[in-house]
């Protein structure tokens, strides 16, 4: 297995591009069931979910090509299993989106259920819950979920928590059902957005995506779509604190504002300066960050998938920060790697207490989670030494070449055996 090397200590200064959203391409190639036409996605990140996503379609039965780099084609015209296995689920859990497709277009579908996972229990009762209320039968069979409707019936589904995936879950199957669905408290989070704007090109019909309240009228068929997916606002805010640690000049191309108000508020009362432009989104800072508070919230609110990297940033801030997850109760798996670089972090419930150091020191470190790994990469890239990220395939589930892209910052970064 292969592990990332840092040598810290290099401004990262240049222009990268963003790569498409993992997680607006996971969803929308799950939508491909709910049509026999075929379907084109571009800007397809290639990283390993994206690839898991695409074997587990085909063992459904549907067809993928990948005719170039980033381009997906699917044809899902020959589906004739409904089940998602345990090794799929387990390695990603939004395998469970195969869910609500397949029983809006099939009438059955049966997916081993999740369990817990290395950054909390992540339980599907939400997801469940929705598709009882649009008239599905759910029974546990063996560790599975396996659920059935002849018709779903749309039906007034309240979501005891906004949840991304019970959000595109519901919203997917309700695209099919018989009547009007309509969903409070759904997730307001971009990739939902993306996700409906596909919806709506196959002829669903939709209003209110973006919002909390999502209204839908079922149609009898669904068309095929084109879509290009949304750039990922994870891997932007990734390159944005990247940036600020190393008291760089970044630009990254790609990078919406309007997807990372909470984070570019957080840069800009460290210190840095955040700029955009129609092209994307820059960050300039030359001096210690100063250190502020963030709370994980649901979107529009500072996002959980940035709470690691901005922890690393303020292991080097003037001052103590105070981070609290509200989102995933287990999420501070990069706190022990961090102290071990030589940050001074107190962990108390769901806050980190974070007293910045003047540096960090270079460690050889290893993560159980995708972001929690990136977090490290970017505590090396500031580090004196040598920083050694081991279990790489955590980054591989995520980043698009990132030691390619920070290389192409000035980052001294490589790829080696481990
Ligand atoms: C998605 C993202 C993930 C991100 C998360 C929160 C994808 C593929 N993944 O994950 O990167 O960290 O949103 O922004 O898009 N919950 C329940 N019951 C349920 C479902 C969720 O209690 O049935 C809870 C979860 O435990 C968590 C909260 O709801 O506390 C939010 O989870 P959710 O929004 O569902 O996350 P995912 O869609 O799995």
């Amino acid at each position: 297995m292969d592990k990332i090397v840092v040598q810290g200590g290099r401004r990262l200064e240049g222009r990268v591009a963003a790569s498409g959203a993992k997680n607006a391409a996971l969803p929308l190639i799950f939508a491909t069931i709910l049509t026999d036409k075929p379907c084109r996605l571009t800007s397809v990140p290639e990283v390993a979910d994206i690839r898991t996503a695409c074997r587990l379609l085909e063992m459904l039965g549907a067809k993928v090509e990948r005719p170039a780099a980033g381009e997906l084609i699917i044809d899902c015209s020959s589906v004739s299993e409904f089940e998602a296995p345990y090794d799929l689920v387990r390695t990603m859990r939004a395998s469970f989106l195969t869910l609500g497709p397949l029983l809006a277009r099939f009438g059955r579908a049966c997916v081993s259920k999740p369990g817990g996972c290395a950054i909390g229990s992540r339980p599907i009762d939400i997801h469940l819950q929705g598709f009882l209320t649009m008239g599905a039968r759910v029974e546990n069979v063996g560790g599975y979920a396996d659920v059935a409707a002849e018709r779903l019936r749309g039906a007034h589904v309240i979501l005891d928590k906004p949840s991304v995936g019970a959000t595109e879950n519901i919203v997917m199957a309700a695209c099919l059902a018989d009547g009007h669905t309509r969903v409070e408290n759904a997730a307001r989070e971009p990739e939902v957005v993306d996700l409906v704007d596909a919806l709506v090109s196959m002829g669903a019909k939709i209003n209110g995506a973006g919002s909390s309240v999502i209204e839908i009228e079922g149609v009898p068929a669904l068309d095929g779509f084109d879509h290009r997916v949304m750039p990922d606002r994870i891997e932007v805010g990734t390159f944005l604190i990247a940036g600020a640690m190393t008291r760089g000049d970044i630009f990254v191309e790609h990078g919406r504002a309007e997807h990372l108000g909470s984070l570019i508020g957080a840069l800009e009362a460290s210190g840095s300066t955040v700029r955009a432009d129609a092209k994307g989104l820059g960050v300039y800072t030359d001096t210690r960050p100063l250190a502020i508070s963030v709370k994980t919230a649901p979107y529009p609110g500072f996002p959980t998938d940035l709470q690691a990297q901005l922890m690393a940033l303020m292991t080097l801030a003037n001052g103590t920060s105070r981070i609290c997850e509200t989102i995933f109760e287990n999420r501070f798996m990069h706190v022990s790697e961090l102290q071990r670089m030589g940050a001074s972090i107190k962990l108390s419930g769901n806050t980190a207490e974070v007293e910045g150091r003047v540096t960090l020191k270079g460690a050889p470190v290893m993560a159980t989670d995708l972001r929690a790994s990136v977090c490290l990469v970017l505590a090396g890239l500031a580090a004196q030494d040598q920083t050694e990220v081991l279990r790489v395939y955590h980054l591989d589930r995520g980043y698009e070449n990132l030691e390619g892209k920070l290389a192409s910052l000035g980052a001294r970064v490589s790829r080696e055996p481990a």
